[in-house]
């Protein structure tokens, strides 16, 4: 479902429900005929970023409300607070009017927007504020928040999906309806076309994998073409090397990235980017089962890379290489960006609010993580240690999927060494979402469960780069 909440441009005028910021001064931006200084002070408002003073004025013969609303420092992440606060105030009301804060109201728009996000089967609890009205913003400012937020929105609608219905097909088709070019390998062509990575992972389900293509092109022709690359484990039972059920239970969310890709390729007409983009999702059903591959198998990948699965846990970093390896024998790209939950470990490293970006390029990690800084999808880089890449060495085969040992630890980084050898020698990042990808609690723009992260920062960096 998307966002019910609708964002249009309004005037003050006589609103029922009025939000007005005010900062550390305590001085309301618009006349109000109300002693604000006074109250404010009364109620001890400092003037923070989600702060929100609640005021009963008269209105025709009833009482309305003005909503005082802090906006800290005014920097863009204070807004996306303030924003998201007003939205969940007014959960369950008709409409909100609100007076902006100075300058672009986009993010601001874009967090409000989030909060109001709810992913429910049946029709349990309040619904979300149906209208938000943006008194005398720029009409294309709240246009994009719009178009940002319900793409976050499809993301996470995808990854909460659960996994009795979601399966690789289901991805697919969802893919298919966003209005754009698509192609689709079903097993019989993962077959025929030697991507025996995708086909491995797939094969202890009943459900088979799929590779899903997506393709944007610009109106005005360009010579700048991206691949992005999603995991898209629609359930990730661990396969043979089975996880135990609380660390099970979350993975139906395993196809994060892929819901990532699909969301943002949905966008890009939509903003109008100014670049070729191609969407690749490797969807498969972690399974353990009698056909399900068995730890000490050796798969070949597209393109012929050879690897020892020693773990079926590790079943992302699978999926991905065949994808990787397609996209460089193919595509031809300018730069190659894979996202996955793909390591518990990144969220040891980076916990829960910030991506790990890993990149071969330094220009490329640098626009990903100003883009992420700018939308609010924060990433740091980590690095690609070479002392770390006989990890994974094997006897048998080109490469083993984890490290036989424990000499190097570093799950998250070996995991992105082996992803590195399928990305051949273009400009190529990955950022790992699984510390990210959930959030077990409903804040700021964030709510509970799947969170759309990459979304943001991918359309950030692919529209305004
Ligand atoms: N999907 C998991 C990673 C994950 C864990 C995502 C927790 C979100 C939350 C991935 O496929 C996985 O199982 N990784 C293993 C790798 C290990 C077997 C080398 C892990 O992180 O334990
Ligand atoms: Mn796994
Ligand atoms: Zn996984």
């Amino acid at each position: 479902m998307p966002i019910e909440t609708s964002a249009v441009v309004g005037d003050p005028g006589d609103a029922e429900l009025l939000a007005v910021p005010f900062t550390s001064d305590l001085s309301p931006s618009v006349e109000l005929h109300l002693p604000v200084s006074e109250l404010l002070a009364h109620y001890e408002a400092k003037g923070e970023a989600g702060e929100i003073v609640e005021v009963p004025v008269p209105r025709g013969d009833g009482v309305g409300r003005v909503l005082l609303y802090g906006v800290g420092d005014g920097s863009p992440r204070a807004l996306r607070k303030a924003g998201a606060a007003l939205t969940r105030r007014v959960k369950g009301r008709q409409a909100l009017t609100i007076v902006p804060p100075d300058g672009d109201v986009s993010a601001f728009a874009e967090s409000a927007l989030l909060a109001a996000y709810t992913f429910k089967i049946g029709s349990a609890g309040t619904k979300p504020v149906r209208e938000l009205r943006f008194a005398g913003a720029d009409e294309g400012q709240v246009r994009r928040a719009e178009i940002v937020a319900q793409a976050v929105a499809l993301a996470r609608d995808l990854a909460n999906t659960p996994a009795s219905v979601k399966n690789p097909a289901w991805l697919a088709e969802r893919a298919a309806e966003q209005g754009l070019p698509v192609q689709i390998w079903d097993e019989e062509r993962l077959q025929s076309d030697g991507f025996g990575g995708i086909l491995a992972v797939g094969r202890g389900s009943v459900s088979p994998p799929r590779l899903i293509q997506l393709s944007y092109t610009p109106a005005e022709p360009t010579d700048r073409h991206v691949v992005l690359v999603g995991k898209g484990i629609t359930f990730d039972s661990g396969g043979l090397s089975l996880k135990p059920t609380d660390n099970m239970k979350t993975q139906k969310t395993d196809m994060a990235g892929g819901a990532v890709v699909i969301a943002v390729l949905g966008a890009l007409a939509k903003l109008g980017a100014p670049v070729r983009v191609t969407g690749l999702v490797a969807a498969a059903e972690n399974m353990p089962s009698g056909t399900a591959q068995r730890p000490s198998d050796v798969i070949k990948h597209y393109g012929g890379t050879t690897v020892e699965v020693l773990n079926t846990d590790a079943e992302g970093r699978l999926v991905l290489a065949d994808a990787l390896a397609y996209a460089d024998a193919e595509l031809d790209p300018d730069a190659v960006v894979d996202i996955a939950t793909l390591t518990g470990a990144i969220s040891v490293a980076l916990g829960r609010n910030v991506g790990a970006v890993y990149a071969s390029d330094d220009a490329l990690a640098k626009e990903l993580i100003d883009a992420g800084q700018e939308s609010d999808d924060r990433l740091w880089r980590m690095p690609l240690i070479e002392d770390y890449a006989p990890a994974l060495e094997s006897p048998i085969a080109d490469l083993s999927n984890i490290e036989a040992g424990s000499t190097y630890g570093a799950g998250s980084i070996t995991a992105a060494l082996f992803l590195r050898e399928f990305a051949g020698r273009r400009p190529w990042a990955h950022l790992d979402i699984a510390g990210v990808g959930r959030s077990t609690v409903d804040e700021g723009a964030l709510t509970k469960g799947a969170t759309g992260f990459g979304v943001r920062v991918l359309l950030e960096w692919l529209t305004k780069s």
